[in-house]
């Protein structure tokens, strides 16, 4: 199994480019699931969840075309669907294989899709797709592992009223797929803010379909008979940005970093300034990270966009352990998203975990150690945290980082990282 290998204290200095955003590029994948003629997208990051969507896309029997050159580009026409079946064996290895369940009742009436299971985040149920799509009209069943959704005589699903009762992503992701494609409107509350969201609904416009609303907690769709092809350019990775920012701010660098949408970055680049450290937007796409001498403890609360997202509370919780001061950092979103903090601690981190808080006491000096990686997002604060550790640190299961981070020791080589892929 791979490995990174990191020697730490380098100074992180240049340019990076941020590649597409792989929560956007997997649900645009799925809409094209919505269509019998092509969907173009462009600016696709090539990290694994990407392999997998196509796989699973192909195991439908969608054509899906990925040129060698340029490689950020995959074309997808599912003319016809053979199999309308998300199997275990990827759903497994990519959560987000569900969100091939609404585009697939939308259109072909039939569905079925193993269930996720849990993850070492959380519990982490699809209960609140189900029930949106059974108030779409689908009748739901779950068995051997399997989720089976049908329309009624493989009919059109019917609009409808849905009251998320708690916030999804990816739960609003594919009913507002399902529902371009239903008889009548559908009005989504409580619908996610995540500008994930609003570029599915930006292609799924291009696609023919009607919403309003994509963006604010209330969404409004009139279903159409048929959407038609696309062409559309993924936004930039947010995550992948928040990262490299902390990246330059811990090592007391300056990095520039390139094709990445700042007002997506609004909570994180905030926090990021509270503890000191200075970010510059320099035009549309461009943001300048200049890391301090000393950073300020500063709490955090993870919170559904345009909160701070969670997917950047493990890195944020390495930078606190170079800050003078005590941070509290609240989890709200997952229950279980602490993983990387006891690696972190074997690391000389002081960290104090309680339920949903972490309390990181620091300034702490890290020393390289080896780490094991639980997840994608604990995977790249263990990577942060070799960067300014002394000495050799290696971190275990990179097959985590390959699931989302574009050329990730490539990017942090490339600015000066002493980083390296070993087996
Ligand atoms: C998406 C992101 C992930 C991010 C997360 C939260 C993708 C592919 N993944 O995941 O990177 O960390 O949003 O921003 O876009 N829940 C239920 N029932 C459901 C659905 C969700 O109880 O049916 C709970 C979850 O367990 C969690 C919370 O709701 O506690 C939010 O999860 P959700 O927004 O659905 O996360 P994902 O869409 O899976």
């Amino acid at each position: 199994m791979d490995k990174f290998l990191i020697r730490g204290g380098a100074r992180l200095e240049g340019e990076i480019r941020i590649s597409g955003a792989k929560n956007a590029a997997l649900p645009a994948m799925a809409a094209a699931l919505l269509t019998d003629q092509p969907v173009h997208l462009e600016n696709i990051p090539r990290v694994r969840d990407i392999i997998t969507m196509g796989k699973l896309l192909a195991h439908m029997a969608a054509h899906v075309e990925a040129p060698e050159l340029p490689p950020d580009r995959v074309t997808i026409r599912a003319e016809t669907v053979s199999h309308a079946e998300a199997p275990y064996e990827l759903v497994k290895t990519m959560r987000a294989s569900v969100l091939t369940l609404g585009p697939l009742v939308a259109r072909f009436g039939y569905a079925r899709v193993s269930l996720p299971g849990g993850c070492a985040i959380g519990a982490r149920p699809i209960d609140l797709h189900l029930k949106a799509l059974e108030k779409l009209g689908a009748s739901v069943r779950t068995e051997h592992g399997y989720v089976e959704a049908r329309t009624p005589n493989s009919g059109r699903l019917r609009g409808a009223h849905i009251l998320f009762d708690k916030i999804t992503v990816t739960g609003t992701e594919n009913v507002l797929m399902a529902a371009t494609l239903a008889e009548g409107e559908t009005w989504i509350e409580n619908a996610a803010r995540e500008p994930e969201v609003v570029d599915l609904a930006t292609l799924l416009v291009k696609m023919g379909a009607q919403i309003e609303g994509a963006g604010s907690s209330e969404i409004r769709v009139r279903g159409v008979s048929a959407l038609h092809g696309a062409r559309h350019t993924i936004i930039p990775d947010r995550i992948e940005a928040g990262t490299y920012l902390v990246a330059g701010a811990l090592t007391g660098g300056e990095l520039r970093l390139t094709a990445c949408e700042p007002a997506h970055l609004t909570a994180v680049v905030d926090k990021l300034r509270d503890t000191g450290v200075e970010i510059r937007c320099e035009g549309p796409h461009c943001l300048r990270v200049r890391g301090q001498p000393q950073l300020r403890a500063c709490d955090l609360k993870t919170e559904e966009y345009p909160g701070f997202p969670t997917d950047m509370q493990a890195q944020y919780m390495v930078l606190a352990t170079q800050a003078e001061g005590s941070t509290v950092i609240t989890e709200t979103i997952f229950e279980n998203r602490f993983l990387h903090a006891p690696e972190l601690v074997r690391m000389g981190a002081n960290i104090t975990l309680e339920g949903r808080q972490a309390v990181v006491r620091g300034p702490t000096a890290l020393s390289g150690a080896k780490v094991i990686a639980s997840d994608l997002r604990a995977s790249a604060s263990l990577v942060l945290a070799g960067l300014v550790a002394s000495g050799e640190t290696i971190v275990d299961r990179v097959y985590h980082l390959d699931r989302g981070y574009e050329q990730l020791a490539e990017k942090l080589s490339a600015v000066g990282a002493r980083i390296q892929r070993v087996r």
